[in-house]
């Protein structure tokens, strides 16, 4: 949900439909509800609702489509354009989208997005993100939400959805235990999961820290626009095999539908065996 033009089908279209951002300058406005079925992780379907954010498309979801559109909602995403000139009328839509989900879906997770940060200049986006979200908070209560800065011209696209995915997924703690097993098993320094046709983060277990927490959705950032250049030339990358100064990093088909990227730093352990392992994992993860 959000308002006309605040980059709603662009983001649906960048992480699930293999767009790139320039794209989606030719995007036009979505003419009420746009569903899509995600195919996601095997027996998961992802049912996503783009609602078109035009004035009257917004009035007619409150008058008469409560019931369509607001019932069995698992996540509410509010989209906001950071630069739009009517935040009242944002905040009426977005309070009417609250009540809306009160009444009809009282346990969905809501999530804000303040969205194409990339138009403000960087010294200004801490404080507008922090004055936003603390309006936002404070009016969405007693409901609680989560907060995110998102652009299409980076990563911090790929931050928020993974986010958000992850908090749908079943059994996901099942699956991280598993991972971290298989971590320690390897004597990885870290182990991460993605979802095969997004290249979403979907879980990550680690032995050693890291500084830099927003390495993740880099990463899918990195691999979904080489895996774009790759269907380009009409190949598909299958697995690829990094070699830093201090680690060697294999991302490698896991299941029908994951990668997983394994991170070594112990010179001693050969290439060979953690592909051994990976290939050995395989089985087990399907
Ligand atoms: P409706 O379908 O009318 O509800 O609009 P929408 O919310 O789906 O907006 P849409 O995705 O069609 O985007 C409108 C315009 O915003 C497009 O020209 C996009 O290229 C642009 N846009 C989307 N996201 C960003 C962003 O993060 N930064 C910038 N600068 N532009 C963006």
């Amino acid at each position: 949900m959000g308002k006309s033009g605040s980059g709603k089908t662009s983001m649906r279209s960048i992480i699930f439909s293999n767009y790139i951002a320039r794209d989606t300058r030719r995007l036009g406005a979505t003419i009420d509800v746009e569903h899509s079925n995600v195919k996601f992780l095997g027996n998961l379907v992802l049912n996503l609702w783009d609602c078109g954010g035009q004035e009257a498309f917004m009035e007619n979801y409150f008058a008469s489509q409560k019931d369509r559109i607001f019932k069995n909602v698992e996540v509410l995403i509010y989209v906001f354009d950071v630069e739009s000139r009517d935040w009242g009328s944002d905040l009426h839509y977005y309070q009417s989208c609250l009540d809306a989900i009160r009444a009809n879906s009282k346990d969905a997770r809501i999530f804000c997005l303040i969205h194409k940060m990339d138009l403000l200049p960087e010294q200004q986006r801490d404080q507008i993100f922090e004055d936003r979200i603390r309006e936002l908070r404070s009016r969405s209560e007693p409901l609680k939400i989560e907060g995110f800065r998102t652009s299409i011209w980076d990563e911090t696209l790929y931050a928020a959805w993974s986010q958000i995915v992850h908090c749908l997924i079943p059994n996901i703690r099942t699956l991280e235990s598993h991972l971290e097993y298989f971590c320690r098993t390897c004597d990885a320094d870290e182990v991460v999961l993605f979802e095969r046709t997004t290249f979403l983060v979907i879980a990550n277990a680690a032995t050693v820290n890291h500084q830099d927490l927003h390495r993740f959705e880099k990463i899918s950032n990195i691999i979904k626009q080489f895996n774009l250049g790759c269907s380009r030339s009409q190949t598909r990358f299958k697995s690829m095999e990094i070699r830093g100064s201090s680690f060697t990093s294999f991302i490698d088909v896991l299941t029908n539908n994951t990668y997983a990227m394994v991170v070594m730093s112990d010179p001693n352990i050969q290439s060979a065996a953690t592909l051994l392992n990976i290939a050995a994992a395989k089985k087990h993860f399907e």
